[in-house]
């Protein structure tokens, strides 16, 4: 019989990712396309959000289809087995469906027979709640190899006659392994949620409140409701508290970032936490211009993107930081090795 998840002897082990993928769909939604549905300009949409253009799934895709192809991406990154990952956590706000968890789907897609599977959902904040929850399995010793997966495929809970959500959102899917083994190292994880926030951004139908129904499709309840100004305020004071809790917890300040992986929802967002960080722009990670919002997959995908880009050096202290409906925000510490 394999050895449960906690059977493994306990002890303190450091949390590190040994390996990342991602995926992004062909398909390009840009902004010209965008005039011709809804009551918008590329102008408009660059200047207040900084998005050109964001990738779409075809219709036959699901999430669990392009979590296995980042999964897959950043197993060979790791050069790990399927077989050797003790746990699979997904975190989405579009699963494939309600059950089984798109953590499930993906673990038969991949073959890992010794993994838990479970998913779990803070909005975009959700990877680095997966991140966080990784850490503590790995270092109670109750895990060797998690792999955490961000996936999205909000394209098809975007309302199109919408302007003020459609222009914001795109799929795509980011992965990482957690290991024992040595890597990248997770110095900190800090999570929060406020749920007083919860109605600035929900999708209303679909769950026990509002079950489908005619009614609820005829009233577009399925799509994504957003107060944009509110969430947009809410992000920009979150962004930096949430930065520095995470550092505070390594003992390290604002002077000691080397990069910043930010939540990729709006450019405004980003460069107000860098002004507020002290940042220059050369230390911040931008994709919002080519991905659009990507929800839970925009951190991960970042991640992938920052480790292909192999413009860190070794000591390199990295943050990231998200938030997203709930409302929730996470952050994290990661020492480049
Ligand atoms: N094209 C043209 N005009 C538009 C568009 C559009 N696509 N969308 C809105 N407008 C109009 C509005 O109707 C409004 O017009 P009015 O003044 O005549 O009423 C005007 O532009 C200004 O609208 P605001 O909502 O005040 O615009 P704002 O500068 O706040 O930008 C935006 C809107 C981009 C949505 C911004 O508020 C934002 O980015 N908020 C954060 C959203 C976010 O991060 N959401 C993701 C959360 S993550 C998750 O969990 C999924």
């Amino acid at each position: 019989m394999r050895q449960g998840l906690f059977n493994l002897k306990a002890s303190q082990y450091a949390a590190s990712i040994i390996g990342t993928g991602s995926y992004v769909p062909d398909t390009v939604i840009s902004n010209s396309y965008l005039e011709e549905i809804v009551d918008t300009s590329d102008k408009w949409i660059v200047s207040r959000t900084g998005i050109k253009e964001r990738r779409k799934v075809l219709d036959e895709i699901a999430t669990s289809d392009i979590a296995t192809k980042a999964a897959i991406q950043a197993l060979n990154d790791a050069n790990l087995d399927p077989i050797e990952l003790d746990m699979i956590i997904v975190a989405t706000v579009t699963p494939d469906m309600a059950f089984p968890s798109t953590a499930c789907l993906v673990q038969k897609s991949i073959g890992a027979i010794n993994a838990t599977a479970f998913d779990i959902e803070a909005a975009c904040s959700g990877f680095i709640y997966c991140l966080s929850i990784a850490e503590q399995f790995i270092k109670s010793g109750s895990a060797n190899n998690i792999l955490v997966i961000g996936a999205e495929v909000l394209s098809k809970i975007t309302d199109y006659k919408d302007r003020n959500t459609c222009i914001l959102f795109g799929d795509g899917a980011g992965a990482a392994i957690v290991s024992k083994s040595k890597g990248y190292q997770i110095l900190s994880t800090y999570l929060g949620s406020d749920g007083n926030g919860c109605d600035l951004l929900y999708l209303p139908a679909g769950g026990s409140r509002n079950p489908a129904s005619i009614e609820t499709i005829n009233k577009s309840m399925h799509y994504i409701k957003m107060e944009g100004s509110e969430v947009f305020k809410f992000a920009v004071r979150i962004m930096e508290t949430a930065t520095e809790k995470a550092l505070e917890l390594c003992n390290l300040n604002k002077s000691d970032i080397d990069y910043l992986i930010p939540h990729q929802a709006n450019i405004r967002i980003i460069e107000n936490a860098m002004k507020r960080l002290d940042l220059t722009e050369d230390k911040v990670f931008v994709n919002v211009d080519k991905y659009g919002n990507m929800s839970a997959a925009s951190i991960a995908v970042a991640l992938d993107e920052t480790n292909k880009m192999k413009r860190l050096s070794n000591g390199d202290n990295v943050v990231l930081v998200a938030f997203g409906g709930g409302l929730t925000w996470a952050s994290s510490v990661i020492r480049w090795l």
